[in-house]
């Protein structure tokens, strides 16, 4: 119970990882404010917090608007009585309106859409949400962020530029954050996740089958374990708990020296 009755929010707590985040934390006694643009997706998670015994409310956020931003940080805040920590975890592989298309992954074939919107959620869903929480930590001289980008955001990826561009951008923009709250006592650090089966990655070998030379026609359970067996030195894929796990660590007391930081969580994908 190292993080007994902290309040925390999760952005893109119904998807795969961010269950994985929202249960870790509730495991150690946190209650949890579930937000994602799926509200289905985010009760369903809720409703599991609860079931582990902690407080859970479900909250629908678009993170690419503002004002769903600030009142997603309002409503925890009013609802709880407070808030400790923050988890952006909402992300996009940043194909999604190509599903019909079977032109190679390659820039020149890139929608600009295609880009405005990877960078709307992942980059500027982190930035706005971070500005959210921004005052009120520093009101309180306390509080943990975690912005969760990918090993993508360490080096770029040729058939997801957008969205490694945009991770890449998680980080930097993380560093900012963390060196303006370090006098506020807040610590903010990133997670980069390798690789891990969620709906994200099983709608990225889908298009895979369809766009990449490399894998057309090829099953896609059978591409996902390739990639985790020649990328992955551990050979193994990542679990969400194993994300949970780190973010549990990053926003416990134990890390209170650590900021401005990304930590891959990648089983040795990415070495730097
Ligand atoms: N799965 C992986 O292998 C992997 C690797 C590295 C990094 N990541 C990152 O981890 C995070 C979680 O990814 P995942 O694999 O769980 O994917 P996922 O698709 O299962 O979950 C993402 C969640 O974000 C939500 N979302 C999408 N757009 C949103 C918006 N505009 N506002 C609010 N919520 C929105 C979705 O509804 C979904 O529930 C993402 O930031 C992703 O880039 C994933």
């Amino acid at each position: 119970m190292r993080l007994k009755d902290k309040i925390a929010v999760v952005t893109g707590g119904g998807g795969g990882i961010g269950e994985g985040i929202c249960l870790c934390l509730a495991r150690e006694g946190a209650h949890v404010v579930v937000s994602d643009v799926d509200m289905e997706l985010a009760e369903r998670v809720a409703a599991k917090v609860s079931e582990s015994g902690q407080k859970s409310l479900a909250v629908q956020t678009d993170v690419r608007k503002a004002d769903q931003c600030q009142a997603l940080v309002d409503t925890a805040i009013k609802e709880f009585g407070g808030l400790d920590i923050l988890v952006c975890s909402a992300g996009i592989m940043g194909f999604s309106n190509r599903d019909d298309s079977d032109a190679p992954l390659t820039i020149e074939n890139m929608l600009e859409s295609d880009w405005d919107m990877t960078i709307d959620v992942n980059l500027k869903g982190v930035f706005l949400c971070n500005r959210a929480v921004i005052p009120y930590f520093k009101k309180r001289q306390a509080g943990k962020i975690i912005n969760i980008a990918s090993v993508a955001g360490r080096q770029g990826v040729e058939f997801l530029a957008p969205y490694a561009a945009s991770k890449a951008g998680v980080i930097n923009l993380s560093q900012a954050v963390a060196l303006h709250m370090a006098p506020f006592s807040v610590n903010v650090n990133v997670i980069c996740p390798g690789i891990v089966w969620t709906p994200m990655w099983a709608q990225g070998v889908q298009v895979l089958t369809q766009r990449s030379d490399n894998f057309k026609g090829v099953d896609p359970e059978m591409i996902f374990n390739g990639i985790v067996q020649t990328q992955i030195p551990l050979k193994r894929v990542q679990m969400p708990e194993d994300i949970g796990n780190a973010v549990v660590f990053l926003v416990s007391e134990e890390a209170k020296e650590i900021t401005g930081q990304a930590l891959n969580v990648c089983g040795g994908m990415k070495l730097n």
